[in-house]
C-alpha cells in the first residue's frame, strides 16, 4: 500500500524562485531565509519519495476569477508553468502521478467532495517555487506530483475545516492506494501577508507562531477560524494557511518535528518552513 512519509509546509514567494535563478542565495538578505532548507532537503533525498502531493493555490495563471473551482485536482502526466507576468524563467516540466491521482479524485467523490479534475493544468509559483526550493538545479525528474488547487482569490474561499477534511480524505485516499509508493504531502503559501490594499505589507509575526505550534500540536484549534478570521489576523492573503491544514490532514494525528524556521519579512511575506514526520 502507499505510505504518507511525511509533511513539508513553505512559503511559495515567487521572488524566491527569482533569487534561485539569479544565484543570490547567499546575499545578505537572502541567506537566512535559505540557510534553512538544507536540512528539508538533506531529508528528501535520504526518504526518496515516490510522490509528492502538493496542496497549493494558483494566483491566475491556471484559474482566473471569472472562473474558480474551489477544490481542483491534476490528473495530468505532466504540468508547465508559464510567464505569469514577472518574467518566470521556463523550468523543466513537473511529472505527475496520474494514476494515483485519479484513485484519490475517485475516492474524494465518494466522500462527497465536489472537486474539479484536470487533465490539463497549468501550475504556478505556488507549486512551482516549492519544487525548486527542495531540488536545487531544479533536480526533480524523479518524482511525481499531484496538484491539489486550493481557491483562495476569489470569495467564498473553503473554510479551514473543510480544507483539513479534504486532507484527511486525501490522505485515507493514498493509505488505501494498492502499490507500495512513499509519499510526502506539501502545505505552500503564507503565512501571513497582504499584496494589497489599506493594510498593504501587513504581517502578524505571532499569529504566524501561533499557526506553526497549532499545525502540529493542535490542528483542531486552527479548524475553528473562518476565512474572515485569517484575513483579519493574516492580511487578505494570509488564507493561503489553509493549504497548510490541507497538509496537515492528510498526515498521522502523532507526528515528529524534523525541523521548523521561521524568517519574517521575505518580500511582503512572513515565510514559515515545517518538515513533520
Ligand atoms: C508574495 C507572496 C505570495 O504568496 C505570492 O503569491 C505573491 C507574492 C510576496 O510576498 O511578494
Ligand atoms: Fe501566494
Amino acid at each position: 500500500m502507499a505510505t504518507i512519509l511525511g509533511g513539508i509546509t513553505t512559503s511559495h514567494i515567487p521572488a524566491i524562485g527569482r533569487a534561485i535563478d539569479e544565484g543570490i542565495e547567499q546575499t545578505p538578505y537572502w541567506k537566512p531565509f535559505f540557510d534553512a532548507y538544507p536540512p528539508v532537503r538533506e531529508w528528501l533525498s535520504d526518504k526518496k519519495p515516490d510522490v509528492a502531493i502538493i496542496f497549493y493555490n494558483d494566483h491566475g495563471l491556471e484559474f482566473f476569477i471569472d472562473r474558480k473551482p474551489t477544490f481542483a485536482i491534476g490528473v495530468a502526466e505532466e504540468y508547465f508553468n508559464s510567464d505569469e507576468g514577472w518574467g518566470i524563467k521556463p523550468i523543466p516540466p513537473i511529472h505527475g502521478e496520474s494514476e494515483m491521482a485519479w484513485h484519490i479524485c475517485n475516492e474524494l467523490v465518494d466522500q462527497e467532495f465536489d472537486i474539479t479534475i484536470c487533465q490539463e493544468m497549468k501550475v504556478d509559483h505556488g507549486l512551482t517555487v516549492p519544487m525548486q526550493l527542495m531540488w536545487p538545479g531544479n533536480q526533480y525528474d524523479h518524482i511525481k506530483v499531484i496538484p491539489v488547487c486550493i481557491n483562495v482569490e476569489q470569495h467564498p474561499m473553503p473554510s479551514p475545516k473543510r480544507c483539513y477534511d479534504l486532507g484527511k480524505a486525501i490522505g485515507d485516499a493514498v493509505r488505501s492506494y494498492d502499490k507500495d509508493l512513499n509519499v510526502v504531502v506539501f502545505g505552500t503559501g503564507g503565512m501571513s501577508h497582504q499584496l494589497d490594499g489599506q493594510r498593504a505589507g501587513f504581517i502578524n509575526k505571532e499569529f504566524d507562531l501561533y499557526c506553526m505550534d497549532k499545525i502540529v500540536n493542535e490542528p483542531q484549534a486552527l479548524t475553528r477560524l473562518s476565512i474572515r478570521d485569517l484575513v483579519e489576523q493574516a492580511g487578505s492573503q494570509g488564507p493561503e494557511l489553509i493549504m497548510w491544514l490541507g497538509m496537515r490532514g492528510a498526515l498521522n494525528p502523532r507526528l515528529t518535528v524534523k525541523h521548523s524556521n521561521y524568517h519574517v519579512p521575505i518580500s511582503n511575506t512572513g515565510a514559515g518552513l515545517l518538515l513533520l514526520e
